[in-house]
């Protein structure tokens, strides 16, 4: 840490009247430090450096990376504004066992290993799975740092049915479920493109087509996803709901947006993240910021630097 952190520390710790905290557990004693001075519980640098082992093959996000990201959506995303500040991002996808139901078929894995992770390390299960997303994100060549917070509240109440979309509804019903959410049409379309790195197992089970990804670098956050949706190269299964909200009047707008535009997608795509990472928090009260425990963004493009093991991709 660095000295000018350390002084900025220390002085907002003492800025909080002391006796509120000297009659309180040790650990609780320096939860609300951590709290009160803003500072990430330095666990999280640990479990930061699990996830870095678990996520990032030959240089790539892999497959537990993309289920990490998609059990994010599918933890906090199962949520509209009507809950206000409950459900979402509570846990409930493995405190519920909400694994279990058909629409979360491909998440057991990374279900049980995210507990076992935050039963390990002590920490809330509902922040291990949102912590874990963004790491996965920025685990993928290209993807960026989401603003990332922890303390939530963990909940077994399950989140209400019908909250997350069906892949053969109508752009028109996908479109309204997310304005139910907070989210408009260009919110939609860049979350869409964390489908940059997805491989369906699911949807299509048919021979040949299990596996089959939503385009050609599964591996790297790119924005092939947004010109091969709509031009598929071979091998590349495009998803019905992608194909009719690329084709949507003014979703598709904002889809369309994005093609061959990186810097854009991915200010937009972290932006909108985060806003989901908050679903069922009363804003940031209460949260901390643990941005700083995830690694650094990496260029796609770029080679990796101070990590020996990976081999570069030409
Ligand atoms: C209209 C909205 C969406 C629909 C209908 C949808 C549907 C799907 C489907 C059907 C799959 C394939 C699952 C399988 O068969 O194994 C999938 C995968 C995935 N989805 Fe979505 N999705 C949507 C939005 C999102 C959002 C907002 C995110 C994240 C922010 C997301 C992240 C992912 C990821 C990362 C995968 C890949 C999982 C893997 O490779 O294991 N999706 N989605
Ligand atoms: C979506 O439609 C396809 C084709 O009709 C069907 O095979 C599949 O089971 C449907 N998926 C869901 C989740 O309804
Ligand atoms: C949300 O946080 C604000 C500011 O701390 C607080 O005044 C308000 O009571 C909180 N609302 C809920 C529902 O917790």
């Amino acid at each position: 840490m660095h000295l000018a952190n350390l002084l900025l520390l220390a002085s907002s710790a003492a800025a909080v009247s002391l006796p509120n905290f000297l009659d309180v557990s040790s650990l609780f004693t320096r939860d609300i430090l951590a709290r009160s001075s803003g500072s990430c519980p330095a666990v999280w640098t640990q479990i930061s450096k699990d996830l870095t082992a678990k996520f990032l093959t030959d240089g790539q996000c892999n497959p537990d990376a993309r289920a990490a990201i998609r059990a994010v959506f599918h933890d906090c995303g199962a949520w509209n504004k009507a809950q206000g500040a409950k459900g979402g991002c509570d846990g409930s996808l493995i405190l519920a066992n909400e694994v279990a139901l058909p629409e979360n078929n491909g998440l057991q894995g990374i279900a049980a290993y995210l507990q076992t992770l935050a039963s390990n390390y002590k920490v809330g299960v509902a922040d291990m799975i949102v912590f874990a997303g963004s790491h996965a994100i920025v685990t993928c060549p290209g993807g960026p740092r989401v603003q990332t917070y922890v303390g939530r509240k963990d909940s077994s109440t399950p989140a209400p049915e019908g909250l997350l979309p069906d892949v053969n509804a109508s752009a028109d019903s996908l479109y309204k479920l997310f304005l139910d959410k907070g989210l408009d049409a260009s919110d939609l379309a860049a979350l869409l493109g964390s489908h940059s790195t997805s491989n369906q197992f699911h949807f299509d089970e048919s021979a040949g087509n299990v596996g089959a990804p939503q385009d050609s670098t599964p591996g790297i956050w790119d924005v092939k996803y947004y010109s091969e949706t709509t031009a598929p190269p071979k091998g590349v299964l495009v998803l019905p709901s992608d194909a009719k909200l690329a084709a949507h009047a003014t979703v598709g707008k904002e889809f369309k947006g994005f093609v061959n535009n990186a810097g854009k997608w991915n200010g937009k795509f972290a932006d909108a993240m985060a806003r989901m990472e908050r679903f069922g928090s009363n804003g940031t009260n209460g949260l901390i910021d643990c941005t700083k425990a995830l690694p650094s963004a990496t260029n796609a493009k770029r080679e990796f630097r101070g990590m020996p093991m990976f081999k570069p991709r030409h």
